[in-house]
């Protein structure tokens, strides 16, 4: 990774000896606690409205052939989006790693479950490349009442067993995070941990309203550490390709357009009515995955932050400075040139957002997750109305960032800011099935 060059300059205090005292503090302060003052200034998170850079956005919507503004839907879909979609593999997110893999589904068990009022199904995506295979697990929950079931889908962060205290979930083998609260240790998954996060995945509520889930452990696909990419799926890819455009969000984001070619073949589930969603880092990989696959009926982005919704020219809370450093492996090393330099990129994250149009997307923030930029996130949603346009929608347009817990739904695009801090609750869920249901046409 490329750092910051900070130069010192070599100070001789002797040298200073025929110098007053006043004059020595100031040598002092201007060679050696200036730099060190400037370096923590450096290091330390804006989290000041005041302090945001003035930036000037990319329009998604100039030809760069041309310079001129592209005003058709077929010229955005022909030439514009695929331009744009391959300068985000190149510069940030990394290639897909779907070179020469071979991807198999295997329905493994198919029962009844809560009183017969659902189905949960276990699909095993079995991956296989470079004489090598992996096999990942879809946990779906269908309700039995219907068919032609719409479904929302997302990675999880502790294992699908974690999402529901449900004694039939397979507990996975893979590399997990400790978290002692999750009385995970060893980096293993095991029964210890059923259900310890079903506070962020509401199954009976979901089921209730008509909507299917499926969920794929994201530790599966990818392990969630630096690893050069030996791990995970990369594993399974010709290494001898350049592996710096490998990343792991690419490669998560991968999993979740394989699930979906799943759930597209699966006769209970309404094929073009599969939301993907994610949290967080997943909610990255669900936004680089909804931008990227056009199948994906619905984008939901929850927190996603630096490197998701949020607009990396504010550089307020996370920057990509910070990301870069702290997880090297989320980005392809291209992405490293911007540390510092958001200005450079040749797009931001409002550009990501008009990928999806003319899908329904939904930003959601949280007041007290600053570090996430929830008006950067906000402003990126509402910077994508150009792209929605096109299509003859109005997108969220020029309306103001909505109060607390009052969402702002367009005919596309919606938003909300929720209380309370980085998480993924059900009163968020709640406004997410409120605008499926208006988009897959239900009441
Ligand atoms: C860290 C990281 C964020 C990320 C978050 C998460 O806070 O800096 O970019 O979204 O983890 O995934 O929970």
């Amino acid at each position: 990774m490329s750092g910051n060059s900070t130069k010192f300059v070599p100070i001789n205090l002797p040298h200073m000896s025929h110098l007053k005292p006043i004059s020595i503090a100031i040598r002092i302060f201007f060679l050696l606690i200036l730099p060190i003052i400037s370096l923590f200034a450096q290091s330390e998170v804006n989290y000041s409205e005041s302090a945001v850079p003035a930036f000037v956005l990319p329009d998604p919507l100039i030809d760069p052939k041309t310079s001129t503004k592209i005003k058709s839907v077929e010229f955005w879909e022909s030439t514009q989006r695929k331009v744009l979609l391959q300068s985000f593999a190149r510069e940030m997110y990394g290639t897909f790693p779907d070179q020469n893999l071979e991807v198999d589904f295997i329905l493994n068990s198919n029962q009844q479950v809560f009183d017969n009022t659902a189905v949960r199904k276990e699909v095993t995506i079995n991956i296989k490349g470079q004489g090598k295979e992996k096999d990942i697990t879809l946990l779906v929950y269908l309700p039995n009442a219907k068919s032609n079931v719409p479904v929302f889908l997302g990675l999880n962060f502790y294992g699908n067993h974690t999402i529901h205290d449900d004694p039939g979930i397979t507990i996975h083998r893979s590399w997990v995070p400790n978290n002692e609260a999750f009385e995970i240790s060893n980096n293993r998954a095991s029964e210890k941990n059923r259900g310890v996060r079903s506070n962020r995945w509401p199954v009976e509520y979901l089921l209730e309203q008509g909507y299917g889930l499926a969920t794929i452990y994201y530790g599966e696909i990818d392990p969630d550490f630096d690893d050069n990419f030996e791990n995970g799926i990369h594993a399974l890819l010709d290494q001898t390709t350049d592996k710096r455009t490998l990343s792991s969000i690419s490669a998560w984001a991968w999993a979740l357009s394989q699930a979906l070619t799943y759930l597209q073949q699966d006769p209970d589930i309404a094929a073009d009515q599969v939301a993907v969603i994610g949290h967080s880092r997943l909610g990255k990989a669900a936004l680089w995955a909804g931008a990227s696959d056009s199948r994906f009926a619905m984008v939901i982005s929850n927190d996603s932050g630096c490197g998701g919704a949020a607009l990396s020219r504010r550089r307020f809370g996370e920057t990509v400075n910070r990301i870069n450093h702290s997880f090297p492996h989320w980005f392809c090393e291209a992405f490293d040139r911007y540390n510092n330099e958001e200005n450079l990129l040749p797009f931001d994250q409002h550009t990501l957002l008009s990928l999806i149009a003319r899908r329904p997307l939904y930003v959601a923030s949280a007041v007290d997750d600053q570090w996430a930029d929830p008006r950067g996130e906000f402003l990126a949603a509402s910077y994508a109305s150009p792209a929605y346009r096109l299509y003859n929608y109005n997108g969220l347009n020029d309306a103001e960032m909505p109060d607390v817990d009052r969402p702002l739904l367009s005919d596309q695009v919606a938003y909300h800011i929720r209380s309370g801090g980085h998480d993924i609750t059900l009163y968020d869920w709640q406004q997410f099935v409120h605008f499926a249901n208006q988009h897959f046409g239900k009441k």
